[in-house]
């Protein structure tokens, strides 16, 4: 359904996709998990045509999409939704007028036909009677749903979520979960999921991929790849730093210079007011977090 092979991206010297070769396949959920910075979202951002490989190819059920120019990628955005890292919702605009967006632009649906869709959609992600509303009056969770509802107006077959439970309780990420599950098995689309968000992966993926340095490093269904003996996969899912980043770390207080001297061991936070904010790389999360 959708093919990246031997995909390369950089910006400037920094090379950020180095081969990436995936294969995704039609009808089902495929997370993409990695560390914040590897290159998740670059991915996706070349499959919709908003960035173009420096070499390799990308194509669509088929079609090579790297290549087409700005009209040709109307048709192909049209197929493919896309639920980005911030919402991105129209601050300016109704929640109605925010879904109905898409319908204005790319459908000849007269007012009262582009009403009822819109009921229908907000209705699908648990907002009904909500159109009145402006993005400010809801919570982060509801907006994220109304992005939702937006991206999927024209029923596209292939969804692509960008971290779309970040910065949301373990109870709104459920909701989330829930919507994507839903929309790949009801309505039969293909879904690719970026997350580092493991409770949320377990729910959800059909298929798991690690990115890590610009490659896939894993590719597997759920059981095989959570049974992996992967050092990387291991590592994420057990959400240990990578030691190079904790060598890094450790260095970097070395050379600062604290209260107590000699005496200060890993983890311990130096003088805030020469660091200002530093957390420790015990509570510092995944990899690069
Ligand atoms: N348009 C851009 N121009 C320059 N650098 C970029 C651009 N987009 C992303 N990057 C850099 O590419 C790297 C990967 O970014 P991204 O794909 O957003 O990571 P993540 O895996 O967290 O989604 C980061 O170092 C980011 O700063
Ligand atoms: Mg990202």
């Amino acid at each position: 359904m959708i093919r990246l092979r031997g995909v390369h991206k950089r910006f400037g010297p920094l090379t950020v996709l180095n081969g990436v070769d995936l294969d995704i396949y039609a009808g089902q959920t495929t997370v993409v998990l990695g560390p914040s910075g590897t290159g998740k979202s670059v991915m996706l951002k070349h499959i919709v045509g908003l960035l173009q490989p420096d070499a390799g190819t990308v194509s669509l059920g088929g079609q090579r999409v790297d290549n087409l120019n700005e009209r040709e990628l109307v048709g192909v955005r049209k197929r493919v939704g896309f639920l980005f890292q911030l919402g991105a919702l129209f601050d300016s605009m109704s929640v109605g007028q925010n879904v109905a967006f898409p319908l204005v632009a790319h459908t000849s649906l007269n007012a009262a036909a582009r009403a009822a869709r819109v009921e229908r959609l907000l209705s699908m992600v648990g907002l009904a009677r909500t159109q009145d509303k402006m993005p400010s009056e809801m919570s982060g969770g509801q907006q994220k749903r109304v992005a939702l509802a937006r991206a999927i107006a024209l029923e596209p077959e292939i969804m692509l979520y960008d971290e779309p439970t970040t910065g949301l309780d373990p109870i709104r990420s459920d909701v989330i979960n829930e919507l994507i599950i839903n929309l790949t098995r009801r309505l039969g689309m293909t879904s690719i999921v970026v997350t580092h968000d493991m409770n949320s992966a377990r729910k959800i993926a059909d298929r798991m991929v690690l990115l890590y340095d610009g490659r896939v490093a894993a590719d597997d269904a759920p059981d095989a790849f959570l049974r992996s003996e992967n050092e990387l996969v291991q590592r994420f899912i057990r959400g240990q730093a990578d030691h190079r980043d904790l060598d890094l770390i450790r260095r970097g207080f070395e050379r600062v210079p604290g209260p107590a001297g000699q005496n200060r061991r890993r983890g311990d936070v130096a003088d805030p007011g020469r660091l200002g904010t530093v957390s420790s790389p015990e509570s510092s999360g995944a990899f690069h977090e």
